[in-house]
């Protein structure tokens, strides 16, 4: 009996914890399903088939907790011509807005004796500036001189074969006019322009990757970037080459140009470079780009300010800037360590400053010929051919590391740097323009400070 007891006392307590155990496993069921709903909810199907208003919607309500503010600060960049606002809505997929950058020109740049305004997309403050300034400096001593070294663009149709090697061989031989026949629709129009293949050859690349072939096609897509040029190519030709024994893997441009190359460079007598001290500064300059050159950390920031010219102008005129990037960062790194893409000397009293590049850019075609300020940027640049651009888009980029290296071989590169970021900084704090000219006016001369500049803005406003 007193076990029964025990066991009668036991039961309501076991109950108890069956169901506290079964309300906690409910809740739990329930919390993990609330989850899943509320993550599965923000998954969507067919989000591409919704309108412009219909995909803003959703994003309000699934990721702003139906935030209205975020549909207004969309809108607003919405252009007013609705015919624009279509261009620009085609360009990609799931536009529901346009991303403004600042567009601003540079003038005063001689290249090759011609005068240019450069024009530059770009949002970081010192950058149009410095290049303005840079090309001023270089206009009275000869200008900037510039040259297309070469055009060779490069595509691959990257194939697996696991045969005889000498069979494959006699294959490519046999097949090798054949494969430029099956491009010939789509080269017809390339070719009347200067353009077209210039030669496939058959890669082996077994030693690095069992089994691994290409096909190592080179054009020339005078003043088109190509890229949907050769690809097509590429892909006519993989089609012709494929049989039982090929297995085409894919068909594709490198971004990477190495025969696409041009130079820029600038030249003048060491004493006519100015300031206090030419020679001292013209020795500080060369141990600055040596030091790139030799110390991959520098060389980064070297080459991200060269940058800095370089994507401004490929953006302003619709060129595609990662492409240009990818491949001009592939370039410094070709002889196994990243290094400098400008070079100095300093020889018989004479200071040599330049650069040398791999770009693939185009000016007809693209976006070059679709978005209106990209064409304006070509018009501004006097319907420059391919090869202009790059030597247009190289100076831009040598006169950035020129304007970089001259601050911070001198006064450091922050003195100028703030200066240009004074009003980022009083837009930040919401200055009106009485407070900015104020401002400005009182940091003339003096070191600019994001607390300095906060500081005199409070006080301003403490005494209006
Ligand atoms: C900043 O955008 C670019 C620099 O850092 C380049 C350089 O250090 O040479 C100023």
């Amino acid at each position: 009996m007193p076990s029964l007891r025990k066991n009668q006392q036991k039961t309501p307590f076991k109950k108890d914890k069956y169901l506290f155990h079964s309300t906690v496993l409910i809740d739990s069921i329930i919390f993990a399903l609330y989850h899943k709903m509320m993550f599965m909810s923000k998954i969507i199907s067919g989000f591409s088939k919704l309108t412009k208003e219909e995909k803003i919607n959703w994003l309000a309500t699934h990721y702003f907790a139906e935030q209205t503010e975020i549909i207004p600060i969309l809108k607003q960049y919405w252009h007013s011509n609705d015919i624009l606002q279509r261009l620009h809505d085609d360009f990609i997929e799931n536009t529901i807005s346009n991303f403004y950058l600042p567009y601003g020109v540079a003038p005063n740049f001689i290249i090759n004796n011609n005068t240019y305004v450069i024009p530059m997309a770009i949002e970081e403050s010192s950058v149009v500036a410095a290049a303005s300034l840079v090309a001023k400096f270089w206009s009275s001593r000869g200008g900037f001189k510039a040259e297309v070294i070469a055009t060779t663009k490069i595509g691959h149709v990257h194939f697996m074969y696991n045969g005889d090697i000498t069979v494959l061989k006699n294959y490519f031989k046999t097949k090798k006019e054949s494969l430029q026949l099956a491009t010939k629709s789509i080269t017809k129009n390339m070719e009347k322009r200067g353009g077209g293949i210039l030669d496939i050859q058959l890669i082996n690349k077994t030693e690095k990757l069992e089994n691994y072939y290409q096909l190592h096609v080179t054009f020339e897509t005078v003043d088109s970037m190509g890229a949907n040029f050769i690809n097509s190519c590429l892909e006519a030709i993989a089609e012709e080459f494929r049989n039982d024994d090929i297995e085409i893997v894919m068909s594709i441009l490198s971004n990477y140009v190495p025969e696409c190359l041009v130079r820029a460079e600038v030249c003048c007598k060491i004493e006519d470079l100015g300031g206090k001290d030419p020679y001292k500064f013209a020795k500080k300059f060369h141990q600055a780009v040596q030091i790139a050159s030799i110390e991959p950390y520098r060389a980064v920031t070297h080459n991200k300010g060269i940058m800095n010219g370089i994507d401004a102008v490929v953006l302003a005129t619709g060129n595609d800037f990662r492409a240009i990037e990818s491949g001009i960062h592939a370039y410094a790194s070709r002889l196994g360590h990243y290094t400098s893409l400008t070079h100095c000397e300093i020889k018989n009293e004479m200071f040599r400053f330049w650069i040398e590049v791999p770009m693939a850019l185009g000016t007809v075609g693209g976006l070059t010929s679709l978005h209106p300020l990209a064409k304006l940027s070509l018009e501004i640049l006097q319907k420059p051919s391919a090869r202009e651009l790059m030597m247009i888009t190289a100076t831009a980029g040598l006169a950035q590391n020129f304007a970089a290296l001259r601050a911070l071989t001198t006064n450091g590169i922050q003195k100028g740097h703030m200066k240009m970021h004074l009003m980022n900084i009083l837009n930040q704090l919401g200055a009106n323009e009485v407070d900015k000219n104020t401002i400005v006016t009182y940091f003339n001369g003096k070191t600019v400070t994001h607390r300095a500049v906060e500081d005199k803005y409070n006080e301003l406003r403490n005494k209006n």
